[in-house]
């Protein structure tokens, strides 16, 4: 008798080779000096690179706010005050914060309404906060630990490399 049940492959994304993403990533944003266009270059490569992704892009802190910049998906909220959402939680914890379920998510700011799971990485350059990371599935609990690990490395090495601007004002965060 077979043991092979095709349904409980179906529970999980297939693995994303974050390895290859993260040297892809090295090389397209390199010798690019424009933050912006590395961001939306960012984006691109990991909404194509992984599997069960419908939304994936940047939340810029503008102020107590964090802003839209680069993403793929569907058109999404332009801003989101810090502490508010998935995204202004975890940028105002300055943590990485997945969550398997959005709908039992207090506060959840539906962009998406396919998205049923989320995972947001802070870009943080040393104690300062420039903004947000933030993927979206439409599956429930799309984000393993593994990704958490994977996403904050690869997002380590979009800081090092993507030459985000020094902040006009000085604030407080
Ligand atoms: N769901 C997010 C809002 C951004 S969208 O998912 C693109 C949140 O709760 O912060």
């Amino acid at each position: 008798m077979s043991m092979h049940r095709p349904q409980d492959e179906r529970k999980h994304s297939p693995r994303t080779d974050y390895e290859s993403l993260g040297s892809q990533a090295y090389d397209l944003l390199k010798d690019e000096p424009d933050f912006i266009a590395n961001s939306a270059n960012f984006a691109s490569l990991v909404y194509h690179g992984m599997s069960d992704v419908n939304w994936c892009g940047f939340y810029f802190k503008r102020g107590a706010d964090l802003v839209l910049g680069p993403f793929c998906g569907k058109p999404a909220c332009t801003r989101i005050v810090l502490g508010q959402g998935v995204c202004g939680r975890a940028a105002a914890q300055r943590q990485t914060l997945a969550v398997d379920d959005v709908g039992s998510f207090a506060g959840h700011i539906a962009c998406d309404t396919a998205s049923q799971s989320e995972i947001v990485v802070p870009l943080l350059r040393g104690d300062e906060l420039i903004g947000v990371f933030d993927l979206d599935s439409a599956r429930l609990a799309r984000f393993t630990l593994q990704d958490k690990v994977a996403l904050e490395e690869l997002v380590h090495v979009f800081m090092t490399v993507a030459n985000p601007p020094e902040p006009l004002i000085h604030e407080p965060v």
